[in-house]
């Protein structure tokens, strides 16, 4: 869900999808900042994986996507 998210952030389903989760998470138990900290630590996690493979270029565009997101779901 984190990736489809990430990979079609613009469509309103999407924002709508985080917007609700992060609601619903609220209610279980789980602050709104850990919740946004969620699509952060999945960066961290493919940038360890992609070694080599991560350029400037890529972490560029996946923390402008991440910012996106969040930004558009609140
Ligand atoms: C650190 C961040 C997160 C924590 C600690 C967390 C924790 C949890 C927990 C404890 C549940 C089970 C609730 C229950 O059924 O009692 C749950 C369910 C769920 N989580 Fe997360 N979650 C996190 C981030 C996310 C994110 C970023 C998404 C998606 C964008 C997500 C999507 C879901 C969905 C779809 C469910 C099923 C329940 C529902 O439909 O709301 N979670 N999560």
């Amino acid at each position: 869900m984190v990736f489809d998210c990430l990979m079609n952030p613009a469509g309103p389903y999407q924002l709508n999808l985080v917007r609700t989760e992060r609601m619903n998470h609220d209610g279980f138990g789980t602050p709104n900042d850990v919740f946004d900290r969620f699509f952060w630590i999945v960066r961290d996690v493919c940038r360890e994986q992609a070694a080599d493979g991560w350029t400037p270029e890529t972490d560029a565009a996946w923390t402008a996507r991440i910012e996106s997101l969040l930004a558009g779901s609140r």
